[in-house]
């Protein structure tokens, strides 16, 4: 192809783009109100139950969901509903990231609460499909990944605010390969896009009685799309004079999060969402790693609460898939819980979570046969759960 030719091809695939993140943003535009979920009866709960070791996780956070909501659900208040299919198998059948029949089944709940899905990659035995992940908080416009991570007997409190709908990945499948030399990947971020992720942070800050807010780019380098983001930020912090917008790098910030004098002044961070996703991680290996970590997808409509990991297909194939540590999808049921008011059952939750996986710590899981399996974990929290003591025996660990 001569090099006119390759430009002219080049300028319609972003030509496609444009027009589809133009319309984007008018979408975004037009203010939407927070569906209020203690109004909702029954409240439907979809558990979808994830490739890998998903269902094996999902599986135990849906035994301690049903054993803390067993009153409503019997008062039919509560519906707790399986969402069969969204498999690897399936989606790669069908060649759909997100088939349509599956997609509307969840869009029929609430609430989900979803199992880690395979994301495929160059060189799997599966079609390279769009993360189904990434699609879902698109589709469904969940624009808040909420992260936290606390280890209190180091001082660490943190709460991530991750923008999920938009920067390196709402384009992440749509970059192009100009010629078979030059790749272009296209990196997004919107006013209203980072506005409304800025926001909640801040506002979650205020109703914490928490007097600073980080946000987390390379400004300094990614100037425009980075640069829109934390300009954001510091217009949306003037609306909350008492609270302070601390600013830092992404580099730099990934290394303080080593540092032990350091870190503990981080309380609420907002970051794009590459950022977000790199930065979870490397914050959840302080309270015991990625599988002690559970995530809220938040949007005005839906919301989704996973775990922070992948689908661990590696243990599944070596067996040890009953070894997986389900603490990642019960600190989901937390966030869950707490979303939608059930905040003295996702108390207790978090409570007998911290006594059973941070302090006492009576049952232990390698990811191995030498270890506890998930099941017997379970068992040990919701025992934990039910003990009329538990509130004492939490706050004297601390
Ligand atoms: C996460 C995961 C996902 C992401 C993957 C599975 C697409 O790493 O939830 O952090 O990158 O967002
Ligand atoms: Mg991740």
């Amino acid at each position: 192809m001569d090099k006119n030719e390759v430009i002219k091809k080049a300028k319609e695939h972003f030509e496609a783009l444009l027009e589809e993140q133009l319309d984007r943003v008018e979408r975004m535009k037009v203010d939407q109100d927070w569906i209020d979920y203690s109004q909702q009866r029954p409240l439907v709960i979809g558990v979808v139950g994830g490739d890998g070791i998903g269902p094996y996780i999902s599986g135990q956070a849906r035994r301690v969901l049903e054993r803390l909501l067993s009153k409503e659900i019997e008062d039919r208040d509560v519906e707790i509903r399986t969402i069969e299919g969204l498999t690897i198998e399936n989606r790669a059948k069908l060649m759909e990231t997100l088939p349509d029949d599956i997609f509307e089944q969840i869009k029929s709940c609430h609430l989900i609460l979803k199992g880690p899905l395979t994301t495929p990659k160059k060189g799997d035995p599966w079609p390279n499909l769009e993360s189904a992940n990434v699609a879902m908080r698109r589709e469904l416009d969940l624009f808040a990944n909420v992260r936290p991570v606390k280890v209190p007997d180091q001082g660490i409190d943190w709460i991530f605010f991750r923008e999920n709908t938009e920067g390196a990945y709402i384009l992440g499948s749509k970059g192009l390969n100009v010629t078979d030399d030059l790749a272009f990947d296209f990196k997004v971020i919107t006013n209203p896009g980072a506005e409304r992720i800025v926001r909640l942070a801040f506002e979650y800050a205020k109703n914490n009685g928490i007097d600073k807010v980080t946000a987390v780019t390379k400004a300094n380098v990614i100037k425009t799309t980075d640069g829109k983001f934390l300009e954001m930020a510091r217009a949306v912090a003037q609306d909350y004079p008492g609270i302070e917008l601390d600013e830092w790098f992404i580099d730099i910030m990934a290394a303080k999060l080593v540092d032990p004098k350091r870190r503990t002044q981080f309380k609420v961070v907002v970051l794009p969402n590459l950022y977000g996703d790199i930065i979870t991680d490397e914050a959840a290996e302080f309270q015991g790693g990625v599988g002690t970590a559970g995530s809220a997808n938040i949007g005005k409509r839906y919301a989704m609460f996973e775990a922070i990991h992948g689908s661990a297909p590696r243990m599944v194939e070596e067996g040890r898939a009953e070894y997986a540590d389900p603490s990642s999808m019960m600190r989901a049921v937390v966030m869950l819980l707490r979303h939608v008011g059930f905040e003295v059952q996702a108390r207790r939750l978090e409570m007998a979570l911290d006594v059973c996986g941070q302090f006492e710590k009576k049952v232990v899981l390698t990811g191995r046969s030498d270890g506890a399996t998930g099941a017997q974990l379970a068992d040990y929290v919701m025992e934990t759960l039910e003990d009329p003591e538990l509130e004492a025996k939490w706050k004297g660990y601390r």
